[in-house]
């Protein structure tokens, strides 16, 4: 069972898949915290309303980078945090955070990694360089968050065709659909102590 911080940035809809399968028992986990560096963020409300402890940090609240990790440090081991889903958070995990929780950081990405991937590689971005570059594929990356923007280990890819007619919105919006889903099953592999890590790849253990 995993006891879970989700942060977030914007419109929350990872977090609410996420609290979905956990409701329906797909996913062994608590959403212990919502972390948001965003505070009129669709996830802070969703955390808000579903009597989940949320809280706002951002440069905003704490603008010393100390102060704020160590904000950050207390509150995930205050709320006994001991897993980290980032779900369309679109700021940089501090570093000494990624080193407590090694290889217990996973971050959603709307697009194959490691091709479309990178600073300045968030939300619609994405999508505009998927189209521009003229590939035919695109998809989903759950991977494990390192000091590095979007190069830790893959979790769970899943792919879909980019169509003739597609427009970055649209694209976005199939994508999604797909998020929803394998975002909580990536999870549900560590819940059940399946994924170990062997440098760059992960190793996925058969179920029990
Ligand atoms: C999602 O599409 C997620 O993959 C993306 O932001 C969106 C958040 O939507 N994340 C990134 O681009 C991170 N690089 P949501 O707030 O509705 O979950």
């Amino acid at each position: 069972m995993l006891h879970l911080a989700v942060f977030a940035s914007g419109r929350g809809s990872n977090l609410e898949s996420i609290a979905r399968a956990i409701s329906s028992g797909n996913l062994d986990a608590e959403i212990a915290l919502v972390l948001s560096n965003n505070s009129t963020s669709g996830a802070l409300a969703f955390a808000r309303e579903n009597g989940i402890p949320g809280i706002h940090l951002s440069g905003k609240t704490n603008p010393d980078p100390l102060d704020f990790s160590s904000r950050m440090k207390s509150e995930l081991k205050y709320h006994d945090v001991d897993f980290i889903a980032l779900a369309g958070y679109m700021k940089k995990v501090p570093p000494d955070i990624v080193n407590i929780y090694t290889n217990r950081i996973t971050n959603i990405h709307p697009a194959l990694l490691p091709a479309f991937g990178g600073k300045g590689m968030y939300g619609i971005n994405v999508h505009k360089a998927v189209l521009e570059s003229g590939a035919r594929i695109t998809g989903v990356t759950v991977h494990i968050v390192t000091n590095d923007y979007d190069v830790g280990p893959i979790v769970a890819q899943e792919c879909i065709p980019v169509l003739d007619d597609d427009t970055p919105e649209s694209l976005a919006e199939r994508v999604l659909e797909i998020e929803h889903r394998l975002y909580p099953a990536a999870l549900q592999l560590f819940a059940r102590d399946r994924i170990t890590v062997n440098g760059l790849r992960t190793i996925h253990q058969p179920p029990a």
